[in-house]
């Protein structure tokens, strides 16, 4: 399939290697200040672009390639804000667009273990709960948006837990049943995600190690593989099913 790649960065680098591996066509490639690319014949001929870039820029690159005519995987985390208005584009508007916080395989496993474990844990109120996140000191979003989807089911299975806040937001008026989130920002990490569950007599921890960044790339080809010739708006549920 003919594919245009939104970003051409350390993602946008290895999703050409893996698209190309699986006999796909980079037909256009656009970084910043490319903007013009977006009405070129080479980018409309795209059966759908992939989108990895930066919080500020996703939603104006969603806009301009729906405007052309194709459609959006994106991996750009930290836009969510404006979620509600490219759902509205793809339900109403017919417009596909298919999103995943995290695309490699593992950490969706994880996202599974994560659910199971958080509705478990409901039931034993003696654990306080709190996770971890490491990434690259590149990174501008703070917590990673896979660690807002890890959040985000513990509040929705856990009965003590009413949100989750970053560690450094932490004030003396922030309530105790926030699920408390640290960030690190280290060298070159890919990406560490902890789940702790500590009392009194011991700690119970889930971690999920990526060891480069191929997992993630691999999984937005697959999702731009599923995602051609769909309508609406997809995640890696509609691609993997219920884990
Ligand atoms: N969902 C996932 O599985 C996953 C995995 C890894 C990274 N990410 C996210 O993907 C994004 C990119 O990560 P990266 O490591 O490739 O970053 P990067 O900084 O290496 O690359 C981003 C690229 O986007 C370009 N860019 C910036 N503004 C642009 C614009 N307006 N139009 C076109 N290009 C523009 C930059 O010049 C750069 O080349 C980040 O938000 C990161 O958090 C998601």
């Amino acid at each position: 399939m003919k594919i245009a790649l939104i970003g051409y960065g350390k993602m946008g680098h290895e999703i050409e290697k893996i698209a190309r591996e699986r006999g796909h066509e980079i037909v256009c490639t656009i970084d910043i200040n490319e903007e013009e690319k977006f009405s070129s014949d080479s980018f409309k001929s795209a059966d759908v672009a992939i989108e990895f870039t930066s919080p500020k820029s996703a939603l104006s690159n969603y806009t301009n390639a729906f405007k052309a005519g194709v459609p959006v995987v994106s991996g750009t985390t930290g836009w969510l804000e404006h979620l509600d208005e490219i759902k509205s584009e793809c339900d109403n508007n017919g417009k596909t667009f298919f999103y995943a916080s995290n695309f490699s395989l593992g950490v969706n496993i994880f996202f599974a273990l994560n659910n199971y474990l958080s509705k478990l844990m409901n039931l034993f109120p003696d654990y306080v709960i709190s996770m971890e996140e490491t990434h690259h000191i590149h990174k501008l979003d703070a917590p990673s948006g896979t660690a807002i989807t890890l959040a985000e089911d513990i509040v929705s299975n856990v009965d003590r837990i009413n949100g989750w806040v970053l560690e450094e937001n932490i004030t003396t008026d922030t309530p105790d049943n926030k699920l408390k989130v640290k960030s690190f920002r280290e060298g070159e990490v890919p990406g560490i995600h902890t789940v702790i569950y500590e009392s009194e007599a011991d700690t119970i921890k889930i971690t999920h190690d990526a060891k480069s960044r191929s997992g993630f790339a691999l999984g937005a080809v697959l999702a731009a593989e599923f995602t051609k010739g769909k309508k609406g708006f997809l995640g890696m549920k509609d691609m993997l099913g219920d884990l």
